[in-house]
């Protein structure tokens, strides 16, 4: 038995009530396609800290069951039907605090249970009657948050029971940054494709999110990568929903020894940027109008010289791309971060790289092409209770 908590705001609750549908954005996406008929299900209006119950499932959630709904805003839905009496509560929050219910994973039968003995007499809810209950009771596995800001910043290489890519590939690629990605830029089902894969991070990632992917490296560590020069890819033109790119940063890392690997290339030779930009192309190339692409890359500080490697590369995508914005992540298990650097980085005065940029690009529409050029028209904020 499973449940779910749809999320409302004073603005949509009323739609949910008169169609008796429940709906929730692609982020959540994956959620409902798991919900089935007869699954418990509540509504939390954020607005007013008001949670109301019970409901049950009336079929499978699907994608676009109305798709006018909400102006097609919350595309995945579920059909609801009362469950007996409905209960309004307010000031539902500090339950969700005190119980650690997570109101965007899907429930278990007691974080059900509990919810339902609140809604039914919140006076006299007694906490402690649960507290055992719920440890280890989570039904969906650890994932990491959806980022809101700029600044991408995650303990570990992976999250979840299953490992993503493997954490002794060098220069292997952060999980949670991949999730982030497919999360906000696609839809279950979408094609995701990796050119530089290196050991699957991107694969595991989609597999667990019902993202299809193909994955290629030129020296394929793992079976389901395919050997393959980025430089050439086998895919049609303007087929793939979202392209995920960690390249190398240069030659700092010896990833193998192909010849045609652009990891031996230095990234003080212009000679890497032009290597490089013949993979942009072909991503351009096989890349939907109107989608994303995400290329992760940093810096590099070698014999006291520093190159923007990052800056060198956003200059040749942009001859291709519209940027859409530019992520700083922070960098937390490079080999250099140890005592001994960060002490030679004070002594010697230099500075060890703390972060990578994700550089989000889209492939625009035919009419963007066109009109590139826009005027930018600012929004001037004012200072709340200021003017
Ligand atoms: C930073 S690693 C990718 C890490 C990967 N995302 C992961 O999580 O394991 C860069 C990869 O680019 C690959 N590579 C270098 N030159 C390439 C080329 N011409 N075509 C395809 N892959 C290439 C390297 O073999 C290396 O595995």
């Amino acid at each position: 038995m499973k449940g779910y908590i749809f999320t409302c705001t004073n603005k949509t609750e009323k739609e949910c009530f008169e169609r008796m549908i429940f709906g929730t954005n692609k982020l959540y996406g994956d959620n409902v396609l798991c919900l089935e008929k007869n699954d418990t299900l509540f509504l939390y209006n954020m607005d007013s800290d008001t949670l109301y119950g019970i409901f049950k499932a009336k079929g499978n959630g699907k994608k676009d069951i109305i798709p006018t709904a909400w102006k097609g805003a919350y595309p995945y839905q579920i059909e609801i039907e009362r469950d007996g009496e409905i209960k309004a509560i307010k000031g539902i929050k500090k339950i969700f605090q005190k119980t650690g219910i997570d109101r965007k994973g899907l429930l278990n039968e007691y974080q059900i249970q509990i919810l339902i003995d609140y809604l039914h007499d919140p006076d006299n809810f007694d906490f402690s009657r649960y507290k055992n209950k719920l440890v280890g009771m989570q039904i969906t596995d650890e994932k990491p948050p959806i980022e809101s800001t700029t600044l991408w910043d995650y303990p570990k290489q992976s999250y979840g029971k299953t490992p993503k890519g493997d954490n002794k590939y060098a220069g292997v690629t952060p999980a949670f940054i991949i999730y982030n990605m497919i999360k906000r830029y696609t839809e279950p089902g979408d094609l995701v494709v990796d050119p530089m894969a290196g050991s699957g991070t991107t694969i595991d990632v989609c597999k667990e999110e019902n993202r299809r992917c193909i994955a290629y490296d030129i020296a394929p560590p793992r079976p389901d990568v395919i050997q393959n020069d980025a430089r050439n890819i086998p895919l049609n033109d303007d087929s793939v929903d979202m392209i995920f790119i960690d390249s190398p940063y240069g030659d700092n890392i010896k990833y193998n020894d192909h010849p045609d690997n652009i990891g031996n290339i230095s990234a003080e030779d212009e000679r890497f940027y032009d290597e490089l930009e013949k993979v942009m192309k072909e991503c351009f190339r096989i890349l939907k109008p109107g989608k994303v692409l995400g290329w992760l890359i940093g810096d590099q500080w070698v014999k006291k010289r520093f190159t923007p490697v990052g800056f060198k590369v956003y200059e040749r995508l942009c001859k291709y791309f519209e940027p859409i914005d530019i992520i700083c992540v922070a960098r937390r298990n490079q080999t250099s971060n140890t005592g001994i650097w960060h002490n030679r980085a004070i002594r010697f005065n230099f500075y060890l790289r703390g972060f990578k940029y994700l550089l989000l690009m889209k492939k625009p529409q035919e009419k963007e092409l066109k009109n590139l050029t826009r005027k930018t028209e600012w929004t001037q904020y004012r200072r709340r209770g200021k003017d």
